[in-house]
């Protein structure tokens, strides 16, 4: 593992966009598992940055993206699809049609993630695979439980991500209690994992995550096991 912790925001941003346009550079085909959340903002600002200046070229680029809130489409602005058109595909020369969000709205959310699952087999694997961290150690939706599950699946959010991801909402109880994310078992797979953190808050479960056991009560601590898994953290 390759944890770096860098003084700030700015830092942070600049390094992860720098390792992402690496990757596209070095393979103009890549497929790149995304992230939502606030950690991954400022690095995707680099990207459009790096897009728009002509020094990455996104245009045979595939993304599959990690979670979706269920019941939200892609026109609600709180879906994570809204999110990353919003703050990366609209500022990059990627093909919109090469962007894949799992489904929420999804009659049979098992059924979507076994579609998802198979699509991104179908895609080779992810070579580059973004993450942030939840406070509680979530990884995509992956939330502490007595297992780690393999498969994109449906789950119920914990009481403590609901009440983080709140601050996106108008009020708490817009927040959807339910959610899709892609499973351990495409995350594992993902050739690189770069997982970005930044906030004194998020201090604590770095610690637990890459420096205590390996167990499902803490999700991201099964990125121990990766072989080329790389953390970036500042403290602002
Ligand atoms: C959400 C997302 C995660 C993200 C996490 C942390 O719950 N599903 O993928 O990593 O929040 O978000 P933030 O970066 O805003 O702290």
């Amino acid at each position: 593992m390759n944890f770096i912790t860098v003084e700030s925001y700015e830092e942070l941003s600049l390094k992860a966009a720098n390792l992402i346009a690496a990757q596209v550079i070095l393979n103009p085909k890549s497929i790149l598992g995304l992230a939502t959340g606030s950690s991954p903002v400022g690095t995707y600002k680099k990207l459009i940055e790096y897009c728009q200046n002509g020094e990455v070229d996104f245009s045979s680029i595939t993304s599959v993206n990690l979670d979706e809130y269920v019941g939200l489409s892609g026109e609600n602005d709180q879906s994570y699809r809204y999110f990353m058109n919003k703050n990366l595909f609209d500022g990059i020369n990627i093909n919109k049609n090469n962007t894949y969000v799992p489904s929420g709205c999804a009659e049979d959310l098992v059924a979507e993630g076994k579609a998802y699952d198979s699509l991104i087999e179908s895609l080779g694997g992810i070579d580059l695979q973004l993450l942030g961290i939840g406070l509680d150690g979530h990884i995509g939706f992956n939330e502490p439980d007595s297992f780690f599950t393999k498969e994109t699946h449906p789950v119920d959010l914990d009481e403590s991500t609901i009440k983080a991801n709140a601050r996106f909402f108008e009020k708490e109880s817009d927040v959807p209690k339910k959610a899709i994310t892609m499973g351990m078992g495409a995350i594992m797979q993902a050739k690189k994992v770069l997982l970005i953190a930044n906030g004194e808050n998020k201090k604590e479960i770095l610690e637990k995550a890459f420096f205590g056991p390996i167990t499902p009560e803490v999700p991201a601590s099964i990125l121990q096991l990766h072989p080329d898994l790389t953390v970036i953290y500042s403290k602002k």
